[in-house]
């Protein structure tokens, strides 16, 4: 069994927050934040807005693209890292969007490489498993863990969700061409957001019965993350080209996760890959984590940069550390 993706749908948050906003609460400047990053403006979770209805939004385009209706989908994948409930929003999302025939559904927490992870067990499950109609939803709010009096942090993050339609077919029209997956522990220290013991430095409880727990905020080496994506994402997606029988210039798009103009530069740099064929909205959106993929994804398709038939080599990475390649075509 092959599987294809039939499929986008994304959505954002109502309120905008520029560059210039962010100048009135830390001492930052546009420019500043333009020259080292291409981020412009961001959106963030305001007033009644949540992930789960973000993701519902985001889900309910996918679907129409796809001409299904919600009863057709055997499996949801949420990805995030900043779900609107710690044990998890896919029945939730499940409920909310239609789907009478309880669906299976469950989280993925793999930050920013969480959509790739996705797509790639919606491929698993539906070549071993012989699920038919997987959605895989990115979405990410970085907002409520921004420590928003750090200046060398604050700017980087957005919220969104974005949608994938990942559907079972015979080999021949196979579209989910290779992976290339990995994980490097020694490196949670330069991003991470723990789990602590409020009050407290520490994450192990000393006393019973324990405090309240919180999570931190945002914890970010910014130095050792571009160092970190530029030695390993260009080595991932040429492995993962490899195993498809490919190279960079079979590939029409390359389509990295939003983390800032620079990496995505310096990946492509690396790769040889023209300008021309890399995909970028983060000046609009800022980095939203699980859901930058599946957003730059649909923007293009939608503004009718990405052709059906077309082939995108994508790379997820970030906290974990984690990173992780998929090449697949529209
Ligand atoms: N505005 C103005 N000045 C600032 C700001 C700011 N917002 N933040 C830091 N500065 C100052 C610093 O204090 C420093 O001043 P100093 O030289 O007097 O000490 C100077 O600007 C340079 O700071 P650096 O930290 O060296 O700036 P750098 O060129 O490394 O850029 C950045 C910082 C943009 C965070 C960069 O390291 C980066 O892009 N890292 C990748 C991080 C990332 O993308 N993380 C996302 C999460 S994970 C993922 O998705 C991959």
């Amino acid at each position: 069994q092959g599987c294809k993706l039939v499929g986008c749908g994304s959505a954002v948050p109502t309120l905008e927050i520029t560059n210039d906003d962010l100048a009135k609460i830390v001492d930052t400047s546009d420019e500043w934040i333009n020259a080292r990053t291409g981020i412009r403006k961001r959106r963030i979770l305001s007033g009644g807005e949540n992930l789960t209805s973000l993701s519902i939004e985001a889900a309910r385009k996918a679907l129409e693209m796809a001409k299904l209706d919600p009863n057709d989908v055997d499996l949801i994948l949420v990805c995030s890292s900043t779900s609107d409930d710690l044990f998890g929003t896919g029945p939730q999302i499940s409920k909310q969007l239609g789907c009478k025939t309880n669906p299976a559904a469950y989280n993925i927490t793999a930050a920013c490489s969480g959509f790739i992870l996705g797509l790639i067990s919606a491929a698993g499950h539906i070549r071993g498993s012989g699920f038919q109609n997987v959605l895989v939803i990115g979405t990410d709010a970085v907002s409520r863990y921004v420590d928003w009096t750090d200046r060398s942090s604050c700017f980087l993050f957005g919220d969104a969700a974005g949608a994938v339609l990942v559907q079972a077919c015979n080999c021949e029209e196979d579209g989910l061409f290779s992976f290339h997956l990995n994980s490097d522990g020694d490196g949670y220290r330069h991003l991470n957001a723990a789990c602590k013991e409020e009050g407290a430095n520490n994450n192990i409880a000393q006393e019973f019965p324990p405090k309240k727990y919180s999570y931190s905020s945002i914890n970010m080496n910014g130095k050792e993350v571009l160092k970190f994506v530029i030695r390993n994402v260009p080595q991932s997606i040429e492995s993962a080209l490899e195993k498809a029988g490919m190279s960079a210039s079979s590939i029409d798009w390359l389509l990295l996760h939003q983390a800032n103009q620079r990496i995505m530069d310096a990946v492509a740099n690396k790769l040889e890959i023209p300008s021309e064929k890399v995909i970028s909205n983060v000046g609009n959106y800022g980095n939203t984590s699980a859901a930058s993929i599946p957003l730059a994804l649909d923007e293009s398709v939608r503004n009718a940069k990405i052709k059906q038939g077309q082939i995108i080599a994508a790379s997820g990475f970030g906290a974990g550390l984690t990173w992780a390649t998929a090449i697949f075509q529209w």
